[in-house]
């Protein structure tokens, strides 16, 4: 016997009022999936990259709300924040097993259809890079010819990353830091007062116990962000070998260099020290 949800109370009528789709502004999220080569495998390649763009989205909105929080001593929603943002790593991570499914003449057959385009163009990634911290002037090249987009990407190249705001925390809870003060578009370099610091809270959680925490929160998420890159060199190399990428590079062997990318130095020396 065939349920009828109306009976159930589900309202079926939408005539005048706001429904799902209207809510989701679906109908323009589900026609932005555009088949260039018209293969089959194309559907896989857009959305496995336009729901990477979305959580991306989504990712930005807590980091930014997490460093705004820190800036303030408002530490738990931070902490709240950044163990969302560690989960939506961890979600894109398990993404790449989809992608994976897609075997090397596949991706041929759309190769030709994909120009100069790749995700080494992706502006929220860039963003997300320089939130937490990595920050490279070259990498807002791409970008020039969007004159909005680069000044709004320059707002995040040029501002204290997540990891600077952490670090003004503890210097604001007595600790005599180098780092405090300086050019935020210049890349992060390695402090041993900073590690020095890092190190008594360590040593002493139960006296330190926010400053710990969100140690922990930070070391989790660029956990999950070197996961994801090594599931991204992995995938690429099983799809498209060691051929250069659509955007230039020599493809895996850049990727392999980005592997070496460290956001929180002292965070990982520390635990050498312990
Ligand atoms: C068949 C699938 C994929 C292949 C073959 C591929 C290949 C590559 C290659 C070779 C690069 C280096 C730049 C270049 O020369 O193009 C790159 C960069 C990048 N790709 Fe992918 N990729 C794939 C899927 C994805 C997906 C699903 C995402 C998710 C958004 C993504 C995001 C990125 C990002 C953000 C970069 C820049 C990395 C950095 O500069 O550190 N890629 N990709």
């Amino acid at each position: 016997m065939s349920t009828d949800p109306a009976k159930e109370g589900a309202k079926t009528d939408f005539t005048d009022q706001m429904d799902y789709g209207d809510y989701l502004d679906l109908e323009r999220v589900l026609d932005a999936q555009h088949l260039r080569s018209g293969d089959h495998n194309e559907m896989l390649f857009i959305i496995q990259h336009q729901t990477s763009e979305l959580w991306m989205k989504l990712m930005l909105h807590e980091l930014r709300a997490a460093r705004g929080a820190i800036a303030t001593d408002d530490l738990s929603p931070a902490f709240k924040m950044l163990a969302r943002v560690s989960r939506i790593m961890e979600q894109l991570v398990h993404s790449w097993d989809v992608l994976s499914t897609l075997t090397p003449p596949e991706y041929s057959k759309m190769r030709p259809y994909l120009g100069s385009s790749s995700g080494f163009q992706s502006w929220q990634y860039r963003e997300v890079e320089f939130l937490l911290g990595n920050k490279n002037a070259a990498m807002l090249k791409p970008h020039a010819h969007r004159p909005e987009l680069t000044v709004y990407l320059k707002d995040a190249f040029e501002s204290p990353s997540l990891y600077d705001e952490a670090l003004r925390l503890l210097a604001r809870r007595g600790f005599v830091l180098d780092r405090c003060e300086r050019d935020w578009s210049e890349p992060y370099a390695f402090s041993e007062q900073v590690e020095a610091a890092w190190l008594c809270v360590y040593r002493d959680p139960d006296r330190y116990w926010a400053l710990y925490e969100l140690a922990e929160e930070l070391i989790d998420l660029e956990d999950a962000f070197r996961q994801w890159r090594f599931r991204h060199v992995t995938t690429v190399e099983r799809i498209i070998g060691f051929k250069r990428g659509t955007g230039g590079t020599g493809g895996v062997s850049y990727l392999r260099k980005m592997l070496d990318v460290v956001l929180f130095p002292e965070l990982w020396k520390v635990r050498t020290d312990l």
